[in-house]
């Protein structure tokens, strides 16, 4: 098992720490890990957010362990200049399209949702976000000086039928295992990007009859997404959408902190990171929740390496450590125990040994 450590930035580094001693726990003896450099780190250190070692790294890997990237005021640079471009870089490269982004209510963090109870126990739904299209990579883009001598910024959504009709695919696909229902989100009454997105997805659908299909407009989404959110089983998106409903979700099970997800494409080599990010006025401080990178690493056992009993004997330690009572700050609530980042990994490490 060869496995990429892309810790990143900020709280990055300190969440990925607290996963790869969970997988060295239980897989140690079989699995490689090797660190390398991107985002911030690795502008500082080689002048660009993915070194060519890095990528390549990623390539030779059967699966990469990520944190996040990014930095105070980082993003305002030139693009080629941005800690997230090495991410981005990284999806495209290794044509990882299709991200889950599983939304879970763990039952002992009912109260943290910013839902009412009522609303959220029980949740359990996967937002399956597209990964390497839409105004993301589209071009043309930039911004350049105008007739007028003033700016101008252009971006361009895209999206071409095959690759809609992989992650429609994938969407129906992960409904079979679920629920069997699936919700598209586009911009549909706008965008003709959106238009061509609806009847591809429509168009797909027709072969998965055992599927539920529904399509709803992003606005409307995000709408039910707060008002009534056991409604949806999978929600299938294109990138951008997808990016910002995926926070939106992540906030009804308490904390972003908790949320894994994993990026795959065709073959088993996937991507595992928490969906926080890099959380820079954290940094440092032993207060970031590791459980999302936790289990992060229990979707790497899964999806790259088929090792269903470990995955799960992850996420059966993860809701012991929550039972037993231990909260870092993001999910404290009266009559629980405040832990920093490596006291939870402590916890976890220590759950394995019972789950
Ligand atoms: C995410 C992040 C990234 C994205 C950034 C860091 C480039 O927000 O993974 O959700 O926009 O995809
Ligand atoms: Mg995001």
């Amino acid at each position: 098992m060869k496995i990429a450590v892309l810790p990143g930035d900020g709280i990055g580094k300190e969440v990925t720490a607290q996963a790869v001693r969970v997988l060295k726990a239980l897989v140690g003896k079989e699995a490689e890990f090797t660190e390398g450099m991107i985002g911030g780190a690795a502008l500082k250190a080689a002048g660009v957010p993915l070194p060519p070692e890095t990528l390549a790294l990623a390539k030779n890997s059967d699966a990469i362990l990520f944190g996040a990237v990014g930095g105070p005021g980082d993003e305002s640079g030139p693009r080629h200049l941005r800690p997230g471009l090495g991410l981005l870089t990284l999806r495209r490269e290794l044509k990882l399209y299709a991200n889950y982004r599983p939304a879970f209510l763990f039952p002992e963090l009912i109260g943290a949702s910013s839902l009412k109870p009522e609303l959220v126990e029980g949740l359990d739904l996967v937002i399956l976000r597209e990964l390497n299209g839409d105004i993301y990579y589209g071009e043309p883009r930039g911004i350049s000086v105008g007739a007028d001598g003033r700016r101008h910024g252009v971006n361009t959504m895209r999206y071409s039928e095959p690759e809609i009709e992989r992650i429609a695919h994938a969407g129906f696909k992960a409904a079979r295992k679920r629920r069997r229902k699936l919700c598209s989100v586009d911009k549909a009454n706008v965008l003709e990007t959106m238009q061509l997105w609806r009847e591809t997805v429509a168009a797909v659908g027709k072969q998965y009859p055992d599927v539920e299909l529904r399509h709803l407009f992003v606005d409307a989404a995000s709408m039910e997404l707060l008002r009534a959110p056991k409604q949806f089983d999978v929600i299938v998106s294109p990138n951008m959408f997808g990016d910002i409903l995926s926070d939106a979700a992540a906030m009804l099970t308490g904390s972003i902190g908790m949320l894994p997800s994993a990026s795959v494409g065709d073959g088993n080599k996937g991507l595992y990171e928490p969906v926080h990010g890099s959380a820079p006025d954290i940094e440092g401080r032993n207060i970031a929740n590791p459980l999302a990178a936790i289990l992060s690493a229990a979707m790497l056992l899964r999806y790259s390496f088929n090792r269903e009993d470990e995955a799960a004997k992850i996420e059966r330690a993860v809701r012991a450590v929550l039972a037993e009572g231990y909260r870092t700050a993001d999910i404290l609530q009266p009559g629980t125990n405040k832990v920093g980042t490596v006291e939870m990994g402590d916890a976890v490490v220590a759950a394995l040994r019972r789950a």
